[in-house]
């Protein structure tokens, strides 16, 4: 089967699991194309497939604003063409998959079925506020062992904990058997709903109805100019051009259209780049911890 795989990654954990199914594809004898949507943004130039799959993390209880740009781009092929749908999120996925779902129907592509490998967070406010129980990381990676329908909120004290574990491999691996056998006999299975209840109104809200702009206003990012190293980087991250550097200015400036990823704010050499509650870069993410990339890894 020719199959196209969509990734868009920030801190490298989504990036890590791609590159897994990729390979676990690989061997089971398929061509598989992997698009890092950063380094080839133009949709029109994908080619036929005979199945797409989309790769990128939760944010915001929604799929990335990147990935949705993208999707929305799509050339629609000339017959209908089958989907997988694949996340990485530290604990909620929300209303991703519906939304990517609706995204590439309108595009001609249907999606077949939908799963999230659990990763560490890398939400920056969420990590400075659980650095103080930095100590109860073992207690909390043991819990959630133990019990681990409650990683998520055991996540949220402990980001960490949500690291993913061998069976999360098999489910992946499982999950990717499905999906080919559905693109051979043309049926697909249902998507998952999201955990969270419609009176949680802050989970409902940023899922089916957060805009760019409100993501932006969570960010808040702004640039200290006495700490700035001046490398730049943070121009080449950033997914949507909003992050500039024009002449005269004598550090980067953060322009209006800021989509909420926080790529900028992990790239700094810095910590330059302060954030709502996550100021000098406090709670940067360093990518997959080791014991994940020993799961997703290459030997
Ligand atoms: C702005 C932001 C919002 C996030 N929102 C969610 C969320 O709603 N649910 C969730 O489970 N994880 C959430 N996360 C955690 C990421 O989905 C998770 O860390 C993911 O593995 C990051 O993938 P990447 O390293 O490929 O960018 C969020 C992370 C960020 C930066």
């Amino acid at each position: 089967m020719r199959i196209v795989l969509l990734l868009h990654s920030v801190t490298g954990n989504t990036d890590l699991v791609a590159r897994y199914v990729q390979r676990h594809l690989a061997a089971a004898g398929h061509q598989v194309r992997l698009v890092d949507i950063r380094l080839e943004p133009d949709p029109k130039q994908l080619e036929d497939m005979d199945l797409l799959g989309v790769a990128s993390p939760t944010m915001y209880f929604r799929s990335s604003f990147v990935m949705d740009k993208y999707l929305r781009g799509l050339i629609e092929p000339a017959e209908p063409r089958p989907a997988f749908l694949l996340a990485t999120a530290a604990g909620e996925p929300g209303a991703h998959f519906e939304g990517q779902a609706a995204l590439l129907d309108a595009r001609g592509y249907r999606a077949l079925g939908a799963h999230w490998v659990s990763a560490p967070s890398n939400w920056p406010p969420q990590r400075v506020v659980s650095l103080p129980m930095g100590l109860g990381k073992g207690l909390g990676r043991g819990l959630a062992r133990m019990l681990p329908a409650f990683r998520p909120m055991l996540g949220l004290f402990w980001p960490d904990c949500t690291e993913p574990q061998n069976e999360d491999k098999e489910a992946l691996e499982s999950f990717l058997g499905r999906m080919l056998t559905s693109a051979e006999r043309g049926d697909s299975e249902a998507l998952m709903q999201p955990l969270y209840k419609p009176w949680l109104p802050g989970a409902a809200a940023a899922g089916r109805r957060m805009t760019p702009t409100q993501a932006s206003k969570a960010t808040a990012t702004r640039i200290d100019e006495k700490k700035c190293s001046r490398c730049g980087g943070c121009v080449q991250v950033c997914p949507v051009e909003c992050i500039t550097w024009p002449v005269g200015q004598p550090v980067p400036q953060v322009g209006s259209n800021c989509v909420g990823c926080w790529a900028c704010y992990h790239r700094c050499p810095t910590g330059a780049i302060a954030g709502w509650l996550s100021p000098g870069g406090l709670g940067q993410y360093a990518g997959p911890p080791e014991g994940m990339r020993k799961i997703f890894g290459r030997h």
